[in-house]
């Protein structure tokens, strides 16, 4: 299958033209599934609340959906993006993934980063896997990397190749995920943004860019540039990720010894 990255650079709060840079981006590179980062339609380091609930979305309806059911649908094929999305009085930081015929999920971030934790009330459903037919995927956002446990999940779940929206401020992440990918024997990738979010007071994000796809065994398959928008194709076989086999002994899921992990789950 052939997975592309998009690598945005969005101007805070100016959707159209934010949406009509990725279409630029993206022109008539062929993809299966394409991926793009966390909240890349809108920026990500809001002022306040009134403008995150002003850049908010229903899904269906709102204006990056439907950018993005036109894109999969214009293209026969499957994308995946983050957005504010607006429900039952709440707004959740969320993904979707938008195959041919419309909208197949909504993956709601458990993990609140900052002052998201100001705006967004946390997601509500536990992660899930979802077969593309050429490639079964789980969706995580941005700083859901930093507990092993998403990831784990979804392996658990039979996910081949997790789908990692991102707007990363920490340096620690491209790394990282070698170490999800090993420890669970599946594709990551990784969509980030690149530039400086400005707000009002004068208050700075940068992101780190260094979008990437990373194999079951560790291998970095591609890497985007640090301060540039860019795209980023690979072409992979997502039944890779279908053999744990680590020694003829040894099983990445099989050797796991639930009954002693217990304390995963108590509530500290
Ligand atoms: C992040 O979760 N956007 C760092």
């Amino acid at each position: 299958m052939r997975l592309v990255l998009v690598q945005n650079k969005p101007l805070l709060g100016q959707v159209s033209k934010n949406l009509a840079a990725v279409r630029a981006l993206v022109g008539e590179t062929p993809f299966d599934l394409l991926v793009l980062p966390e909240l890349f339609a809108t920026g990500y380091y809001f002022n306040n609340r009134d403008q995150v609930d002003r850049l908010s979305e229903e899904v269906p309806g709102g204006p990056t959906t439907i950018f993005l059911q036109e894109l999969a649908a214009s293209r026969g094929g499957f994308v995946c993006g983050g957005l504010v999305e607006r429900s039952g009085g709440q707004l959740y930081n969320s993904a979707l993934l938008v195959g041919p015929e419309g909208v197949l999920t909504v993956y709601r971030k458990l993990h609140l980063f900052f002052e998201e934790q100001l705006w967004f009330a946390a997601g509500d459903q536990p992660p899930a896997v979802h077969d593309l037919g050429f490639a079964r995927v789980g969706l995580m956002i941005c700083y859901d990397w930093r507990f092993p446990e998403v990831a784990r999940g979804l392996a658990l779940q039979g996910a081949q190749l997790l789908l990692h929206p991102a707007n990363l401020v920490q340096p620690y992440c491209q790394e990282a995920m070698i170490t999800r990918c090993l420890e669970n024997g599946l594709f990551a990738a990784t969509a980030n943004r690149v530039g400086i979010d400005t707000k009002l007071d004068g208050e700075q994000l940068q992101f780190t860019g260094r979008s990437q796809v990373i194999a079951p065994d560790g291998q970095r398959l591609c890497s985007a540039a640090v301060h540039e928008p860019q795209i980023l194709a690979v072409d992979i076989d997502p039944a890779q990720a279908d053999d744990k086999q680590v020694t003829p002994y040894n099983h990445l899921l099989a050797d796991r010894r639930p009954e002693h992990y217990q304390v995963l789950l108590d509530n500290r």
